[in-house]
């Protein structure tokens, strides 16, 4: 949704549309000063910069890199392309995030790395993480495409690991339509990471002058998007404490009105502990059972309202079982994937949709059962 000035900023970016233009400088920059992050790189997707922080890591075959099996599908393929092996870890059943417990058990010599998912910008345990994986010295990479500007313990998403991935897809907080962007906490990984995102080159030392020409220095590919698209993005940027407000207000207002109907029908909520505030990316109902989830989506339907579901477990997809996943490895997964329903979420969602969207849940009677 336009928030601000999109148009204007495109309009200005037309006399420099390729890559690493005004534009995305100026997103970088802001996005370093507010999350004070050492080094921020646009990118053209979050699978991109996954993409990136797993070449960065020097990924290959042979390595093992622990992610969890609710998540989408490029927190996997990322590493996979790289020829290391997923090896899919279970979320803890109130945050959806991964299972700190288990990360101990699923560590081999052969982990290269660790990747938290903060599903719904609700921060995973990094304390512990961190701790493990500074003791079983594995890289903590973030995948934060949905945690843009929330916290654990104060301290913003994305800069725990020494690498982060942002999204600004369009279904994000924020966006571009398609975008996404390195967090780079490790001031080692800065040089590389700008050569490996522009073909292989030194082009970003050419463009600030650093050196007379740009040539071929290491591996790389293309991750540069265009400055018509960071133009779009900075507008969105700069309107961002009214996106979030926006946001905050629409969460609240789920969570307020379907307390009461959600307690009295063996529905659960989301669950945001005390020391992580949120960035207010999505709401969930957690249903009672599969069969009551079908309905209730078919039922929402009739009534005009599109709700979906997600993530089917990566482990027991086509791709997952091959690098063998099977049922009952990640039993917290299988349970919740099943029932989880994502109510409409974007910033243009009015207090007149959202009260008609609570109408049509509370005419749908959900059967208490046991879970
Ligand atoms: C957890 C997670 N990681 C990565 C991605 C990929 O983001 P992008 O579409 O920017 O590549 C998504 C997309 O929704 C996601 O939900």
């Amino acid at each position: 949704m336009i928030v601000g000035k999109e148009f204007e900023y495109m309009h200005q970016a037309l006399r420099h549309i390729s890559g690493d233009g005004p534009f995305t400088r100026k997103c970088e920059g802001l996005l370093e000063h507010i999350l004070g992050v050492g080094r921020v790189l646009l990118t053209t997707s979050c699978t991109h910069s996954l993409e990136l922080a797993a070449l960065l890591l020097g990924i290959q075959p042979g390595d093992e890199v622990i992610i969890p099996s609710f998540t989408f599908v490029s927190t996997a393929n990322a590493f996979v392309l790289r020829g290391a092996r997923p090896v899919f870890v279970d979320i803890r059943s109130d945050t959806l995030n991964m299972d700190e417990a288990q990360l101990e058990r699923l560590l081999t010599p052969h982990t290269k790395a660790i990747v938290p998912v903060h599903y719904a910008g609700v921060g995973c345990e990094m304390d512990p993480i961190l701790e493990i994986a500074r003791r079983h010295d594995t890289a903590v990479v973030e995948d934060n495409a949905h945690g843009l500007f929330g916290k654990y313990k104060g301290r913003y998403l994305g800069t725990f690991g020494c690498l982060a991935a942002q999204s600004f897809h369009e279904s994000k907080n924020l966006t571009c339509g398609e975008g996404g962007a390195l967090l780079i906490n490790d001031p080692d990984h800065v040089e590389r990471a700008e050569i490996i995102r522009e073909k292989g080159t030194n082009r970003s030392r050419f463009f600030r002058g650093e050196v007379d020409r740009y040539t071929w220095v290491d591996f790389g590919s293309s991750y540069v998007s265009s400055d018509l698209l960071a133009g779009f993005l900075y507008a969105q940027l700069e309107a961002r404490e009214r996106i979030q407000t926006v946001r905050r207000r629409i969460w609240e207002y789920y969570y307020l009105h379907l307390q009461e109907w959600a307690q009295s029908h063996n529905v659960r909520l989301p669950t945001v502990p005390t020391h992580c505030e949120q960035s207010y990316h999505m709401f969930y109902l957690l249903m009672p059972s599969l069969e009551e989830r079908t309905t209730l989506i078919k039922h929402l339907q009739t009534r005009g309202v599109d709700s979906v579901f997600h993530y089917m477990p990566l482990h027991l997809s086509r791709m997952g079982r091959l690098f063998g996943g099977k049922e009952g490895d990640c039993p917290v997964t299988e349970t919740l994937s099943d029932v989880l329903v994502r109510l409409p979420f974007h910033n243009g969602l009015s207090n007149a949709d959202q009260a008609f969207v609570v109408k049509a849940i509370k005419e749908f009677n959900a059967k208490p059962s046991s879970r």
